[in-house]
C-alpha cells in the first residue's frame, strides 16, 4: 500500500513493504530518522516517543499503514535551524542525559506535556507526566529540572 502522511513538515508518499511496518521501524530503517530510538520494542520504555498529531505515541506499538494523511514529528524535526527548541536547551542546560539513548523520546514526551497544556513547575507532576519515559542511567533528576524549568516559564 502507499501511504501518504507529514513527516517533520514535509509531505512523504511512501510504499508501504510490508504492511504490519511499525512507525518506529518505518522512521529508523526506510527513513533514516534514527532519533528516535528501540529500546523495548513492546511500549514499556519510551524511547521510541515521537508525536502524531501532536500526541505523544510510542513507534514500536503504532502501526505506519494507520497513519494515512497524519502528521509526524519526531527529535529531527523539532528544532528549526540552528536554534534548538527550548526544551533541547534545558536539557543540555541542566545536564539531564548520560548516555543519550532515551534522551529523544524524553524530549519529545515533554514536549508533548506543553501542547496538552501542562505548565508550572511541579517535579512530581512532571515525574508523573514523563513516567513512561524511563531512564536506564538514572538522569531523570536532571530531566525533571530540565522540563520543570521550561513548564515553570509558561507558568
Ligand atoms: S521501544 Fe517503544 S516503548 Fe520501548
Ligand atoms: S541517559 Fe542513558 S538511558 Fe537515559
Amino acid at each position: 500500500m502507499t501511504l501518504r502522511l507529514i513527516i517533520n513538515g514535509q509531505a512523504q508518499e511512501i510504499a508501504l513493504p510490508d504492511s504490519r511496518l511499525t512507525l518506529l521501524d518505518l522512521l529508523r530503517d526506510h527513513l533514516q530518522l534514527t532519533g528516535a530510538k528501540k529500546g523495548c520494542d513492546r511500549g514499556q520504555c519510551g524511547a521510541c516517543t515521537v508525536l502524531v498529531n501532536g500526541r505523544r505515541v510510542t513507534g514500536c506499538l503504532t502501526l505506519a499503514a494507520t497513519l494515512e494523511g497524519a502528521e509526524v514529528l519526531t527529535i529531527e524535526g523539532l528544532s528549526s535551524g540552528a536554534d534548538l527548541h527550548p526544551m533541547q536547551q534545558a536539557f543540555l542546560d541542566h545536564d539531564a542525559l548520560q548516555c543519550g539513548f532515551c534522551t529523544p523520546g524524553q524530549i519529545m514526551s515533554a514536549v508533548a506535556l506543553m501542547a496538552e497544556g501542562e505548565t508550572g513547575a511541579d517535579p512530581d507532576r512532571v515525574r508523573e507526566a514523563l513516567s513512561g519515559n524511563l531512564c536506564r542511567c538514572g538522569a531523570h533528576p536532571g530531566i525533571v529540572a530540565a522540563v520543570c524549568s521550561v513548564l515553570g516559564e509558561q507558568g
